[in-house]
């Protein structure tokens, strides 16, 4: 818990499954999805669900909501449009509509009926849905804002006619990480520093027997010869963190999945300074290197049988006396030199070094998370992160991961042509090439230079980390990528 954070508003929503029927649960409004074609499977004595849809005051077309009360509750009908285009992703939506309208209903107990037939993901969805939507980041607040529902959503009740525990359990493991996610970008660089994410990871570690943490401050990771990594962290007084979290739930040789964060605390820009706007919101920077950290979390809470480190570089970016200069040149671990021609290219220098790390503790699959560049927001806005690898079964692997859990990715390209845009007279590299230029791309390309012949693949989530506009996670932090990287390390168990 950040240090000015209110505990008393910072409670997790309770969330059990049964079998009994919705109007027997101690919920005081019940959701009911009905797509096309269909009609109320179940309903109340005098049939008035079925009613209000034959009324047409309820409607199966997608998020459609009627409302009606009956046997001492509410009752809310909603659509689910065509059950061929019914997916996780469109639960989620639907799930985010019914939270929006029972906040103004102040419903505390929500139960949801689930419709027939639905897959693991679909449940998933409905799940992870109400829990995103209904999330807030209120911990600086003594109490909420009028405008806000109060009560508050506490308790969500799903009913199936079989056991759904398993499914509904699994997605709350998963969303409860990703809210967790968006409450570390959300909380200020004075709250989150490199030192609270190392905390963090070491809280994890304490929760979970098959986790164990390591961290490396400035001294460590200079004398790690991290020159990239340390030339960035040497602008700030904040200590920064090398993070190091091992999964090791089974005994064996390296690790089948590396992950890989970039934890900017603070991205002033540095002496390449940016300007106020561009730099109002830049405490998001460490986005990717908390995902990475609660995805792992989130992968050790549910046991996967699958060997995973996560390299987390958690630095500030800051101005001083002692900050890197353009021109300087620096070494990375892995012995490639590089000139510095724009210190708010930082991201690239860090993940430098932490790539190097990952692989040399012998991670066979790397992934990388950063909000990389501006370039990226400009090329996809924020409905997708750019992926780039140098991999193609591997890039396929993340792109299904993708599709499966609704976080987007395009893929863009990696020819060799681009690595003329970092070519630099004195060093190896330059960090960053000339502006407008293929501007997520030559990031990419930087970061490939570190990645040996391991296969990568890069996300650059500048644009889906914020404001996202999904229906569950509009704006502000989204915690992007937990879901994704849950699903990769699952794919990859089950290889
Ligand atoms: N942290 C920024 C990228 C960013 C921009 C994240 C907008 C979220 C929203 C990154 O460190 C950065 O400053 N990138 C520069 C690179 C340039 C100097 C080559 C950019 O995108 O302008
Ligand atoms: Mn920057
Ligand atoms: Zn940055």
């Amino acid at each position: 818990m950040a240090k000015g954070a209110n505990p008393r508003l910072d409670r997790a929503m309770r969330v059990t499954t049964t079998t009994q029927a919705p109007v027997d649960t101690a919920a005081d409004t019940v959701a009911i999805g009905v797509f096309e074609g269909k009609d109320v499977a179940h309903d109340l004595d005098g049939s008035p669900l079925q009613a209000l849809l034959d009324a047409g005051e309820a409607r199966r077309t997608f998020k459609h909501l009627a409302l009606t009360h009956a046997a001492g509750k509410r009752w809310i009908v909603v659509g689910l449009g065509e059950r061929d285009d019914f997916d996780a992703e469109r639960a989620r939506a639907a799930a985010a509509t019914v939270v929006g309208r029972v906040g103004e209903l102040g419903t505390r107990v929500l139960c949801w009926e689930l419709p027939h037939r639905l897959d693991d993901a679909q449940i998933a969805g409905f799940v992870d849905g109400t829990l995103l939507a209904a999330h807030r980041f209120d911990r600086y607040r003594a109490a909420p804002p009028e405008d806000e529902p109060q009560p508050r959503l506490e308790e969500l009740i799903v009913s199936d006619h079989h056991d759904v525990s398993a499914a509904v359990g699994r997605a709350v493991l998963v969303a409860e990480a990703q809210n967790r996610t968006r409450d570390l970008v959300a909380t200020p660089a004075n709250d989150l520093t490199p030192a609270t994410l190392a905390d963090r990871a070491r809280e994890l570690a304490a929760e979970h027997d098959a986790l164990s943490v390591e961290v490396l401050g400035r001294d460590g990771i200079v004398a790690a010869g991290m020159g990239a990594f340390a030339a960035v962290a040497q602008g700030s007084d904040a200590e920064p963190a090398l993070i190091t979290l091992r999964y090791e739930p089974v005994a064996g040789e390296g690790f089948d999945l590396g992950l890989v964060g970039k934890a900017v605390t603070f991205d002033s820009g540095g002496l390449s300074i940016k300007p106020a706007q561009s730099m109002a919101t830049m405490k998001l920077d460490m986005a990717g290197g908390a995902a990475v950290l609660e995805a792992l979390g989130a992968i050790a809470a549910l046991a996967l049988p699958v060997r995973v480190v996560a390299v987390v570089g958690a630095t500030e970016n800051m101005l001083s006396g002692h900050a890197m200069r353009p021109g300087d040149v620096v070494r990375a671990r892995a012995g490639t030199t590089i000139e510095i021609v724009n210190t708010d290219a930082e991201g690239r220098l860090v993940l430098a070094d932490c790539l190097t790390h990952a692989r040399e503790l012998g991670a066979r699959r790397l992934v990388d998370v950063a909000t990389l560049t501006g370039a990226i927001v400009s090329a996809l806005g924020h409905r997708r992160a750019g992926l780039f690898a140098d991999d193609d079964p591997w890039a396929a692997t993340v792109e299904e991961a993708a599709a499966a859990t609704g976080e987007l990715v395009w893929r863009l390209p990696l020819d060799p042509e681009y690595g003329e845009l970092i070519k630099s007279p004195v060093a190896d590299l330059v960090n960053a090439g000339e502006r407008g230029v293929a501007g997520s791309i030559t990031a990419a390309e930087f970061l490939r230079r570190f990645t040996g012949d391991v296969p990568w693949a890069h996300l650059d989530i500048a644009g889906t980390a914020w404001d996202l506009g999904r229906p569950y996670a509009a704006k502000g932090a989204s915690g992007w990528g937990v879901r994704l990287l849950v699903a990769l390390a699952q794919a990859v168990a089950a290889e």
